[in-house]
């Protein structure tokens, strides 16, 4: 606050208008301006300048705010569409577009710091559920090119295309599936599509190795898996029913990619081939997960999803197999348990000419995007197509032993859980999105599991004492997760930053902490704060973050004055 001062300088008095300020937690005395030598006239020229003050920082506040919203209102609300996610993305450092100083390249993008820890957080997390805490399913990591023998015997070659096609009203391309020839219109404004310019168009990348040598960079990740599948069952020693998961990139030349990281051109696909003797049952409890289900007959009839168990769609028969329906529920619940919203998710089967060339049923886990309900993961059941084709064009024996019924036969691939990592990311943004009202900011929810960063750890002001003591306890978390040391700009300002890019606990060294060791810790989503002894932090925070304790369990609940 500014204040008046009278100075006696050679039997004259003069009059300045100064203002204390805090600097590097020491607070000094700044002169604003000299006011003349009247009283009067000094005290009317200091209101002047103070309402001038007030107005040039209320303007500024103001400034600052729209532009860490992103000079857009409309972010400021909860239902925010897929370019606005684009631009949150961008802005947060999350998501870039490829060589955006270059104007970019359309299926391509680039991971910021905030971005590449959430996706490497989702991998490991869709890892240790699928993987580790699994006795039935290993891992492998193939690689991205391999002999072009792969993609004859998968069939890729021959058929993974879709339809180019150009409407004749705007002119604009677009992709169709070849099942859909005919029957849909121009999605962006309703004509027809021009058949004279319809033709197919392969979507893998073929590329030249060595001098004259080609191959493809691979459209999935599954046929790496079912080239080794021989290897691993050996080496692992897997007995039937076994899986195999692997997560890494896959490529398309989509003829229209789009919905910012819906629909790309460079992509990684976490999937599983689970290789059963189809005449076994699932030995794996179906539980009561409840989820709206759209079956092939449901679409035919024109009729609405419903809402079911899972174990009630497989007992009356629309879901055909109980392994189809066991993934199907597994696959929801790892969305589910990790902070997505079980209400925006439905299963759908593809109807019949839409299936794969290699599927006898494939059901989709979708989710409602703001752009509709749309695909987020495909669980096809492969049969034994891929291992006979394999084995036809290799000429190896890709059979095993099958010890429970003592013979050789070829597995079949019963559930083919295929998830997009960038899909899955785009449902836990969108998750995770809120725009707090009270507290006028962005508050990305995200479960501290997926939080690219799990602390931030702040002095409440700059102060020796205090930066010390946060500077031992951020040497002391950082060796187990990832977390960050932040001293500049106000506590409010430090706390808003790291709510928008989803922190889920902001730790604040305080006088309190000098006195008694203890520290307080803020909750993101209620901003709720506690305090503890800093002796328990690492177990407390761990507990946290693994869900195994209630926030305000955790400690003594404190009242704040700054949220
Ligand atoms: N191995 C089976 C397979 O690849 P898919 O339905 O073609 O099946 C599986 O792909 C998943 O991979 C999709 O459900 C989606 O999550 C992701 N995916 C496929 N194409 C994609 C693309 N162009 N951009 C982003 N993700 C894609």
């Amino acid at each position: 606050m500014a204040f008046i001062v009278k100075k006696n300088i050679n039997g004259n008095e003069y009059y300045y208008l100064n203002e204390n300020k805090r600097i590097d937690g020491k607070v000094k005395t700044k002169t604003i301006a000299y006011l003349g030598k009247i009283k009067k006239e000094a005290e009317k020229k200091a209101r002047e300048i103070i309402k001038k003050m007030t107005n040039d920082k209320k303007e500024m506040n103001k400034k600052k705010k729209v532009e860490d919203n992103f000079g857009m209102r409309k972010l400021m609300n909860k239902n925010i569409s897929i370019n606005d996610m684009a631009i949150f993305c961008k802005r947060k450092g999350f998501v870039y577009p490829s060589a955006e100083i270059y104007g970019g390249f359309a299926g391509f993008f680039d991971y910021g710091p905030f971005g590449v820890e959430l996706k490497n957080n989702l991998k490991k997390n869709w890892w240790d559920f699928h993987v580790r805490q699994r006795e039935d399913i290993v891992g492998i990591d193939g690689s991205i090119m391999t002999n072009p023998e792969v993609w004859k015997a998968s069939g890729h070659e021959e058929s993974f295309s879709d339809l180019f096609v150009v409407c004749k009203k705007c002119k604009k391309v677009n992709k169709i599936d070849k099942s859909e020839l005919g029957k849909v219109k121009c999605e962006f404004c309703g004509g027809d599509y021009d058949e004279n310019k319809t033709k197919e168009f392969k979507l893998m990348f073929k590329t030249t190795v060595g001098e004259d040598n080609y191959t493809y960079l691979r459209p999935e990740t599954a046929q790496l898996i079912f080239i080794n599948f021989k290897f691993v069952q050996e080496n692992a020693r897997m007995k039937l029913p076994f899986g195999i998961a692997q997560v890494g990139k896959s490529f398309r030349n989509e003829i229209a990619p789009r919905d910012f990281l819906f629909r790309l051109r460079e992509f990684e696909q976490m999937e599983i081939e689970y290789f059963v003797n189809p005449k076994e049952k699932c030995p794996y409890k179906i539980g009561n997960s409840k989820i709206l289900v759209y079956s092939e007959n449901m679409q035919n009839k024109k009729k609405e999803p419903e809402k079911m168990k899972f174990k009630d769609a497989l007992k009356n028969g629309i879901i055909k197999t109980d392994w189809h329906a066991y993934w199907l529920e597994q696959e929801f619940l790892w969305f589910v348990n990790l902070g997505a919203n079980s209400e925006k998710f439905r299963i759908r089967q593809h109807v019949s000419d839409e299936k794969s060339h290699y599927a006898v049923d494939t059901w989709d886990l979708e989710y409602k995007f703001p752009f509709g309900w749309k695909e987020l993961q495909g669980m096809a059941n492969r049969g034994d197509f891929d291992l006979k084709q394999h084995m036809k064009y290799s000429k190896k024996d890709l059979s095993i032993f099958d010890e429970k019924i003592k013979k050789k036969i070829v597995p079949h691939v019963v559930c083919e859980p295929s998830q997009g990592v960038e899909r899955a990311l785009l449902v836990f943004l969108f998750d995770a999105y809120t725009y707090n009202k009270k507290r006028d900011n962005i508050i990305l929810n995200l479960h501290p599991k997926l939080a690219p960063i799990k602390a931030a750890i702040f002095p409440i002001v700059k102060r020796k004492g205090f930066e010390k003591i946060s500077e031992s306890i951020f040497n002391d978390l950082k060796k187990d997760w990832n977390v960050v040391y932040d001293k500049s700009g106000s506590i409010g300002r430090r706390y808003a930053r790291n709510d928008e890019i989803g922190t889920p606990y902001c730790i604040t060294v305080d006088d309190d902490s000098l006195k008694n060791e203890t520290i307080t810790i803020r909750d993101r989503n209620t901003a709720k704060q506690i305090r503890i002894k800093i002796s328990q932090l690492k177990e407390i925070f761990k507990r946290l973050i693994n869900n195994e304790i209630e926030f305000e369990k955790a400690g003594k609940l404190i009242v704040t004055r700054i949220k």
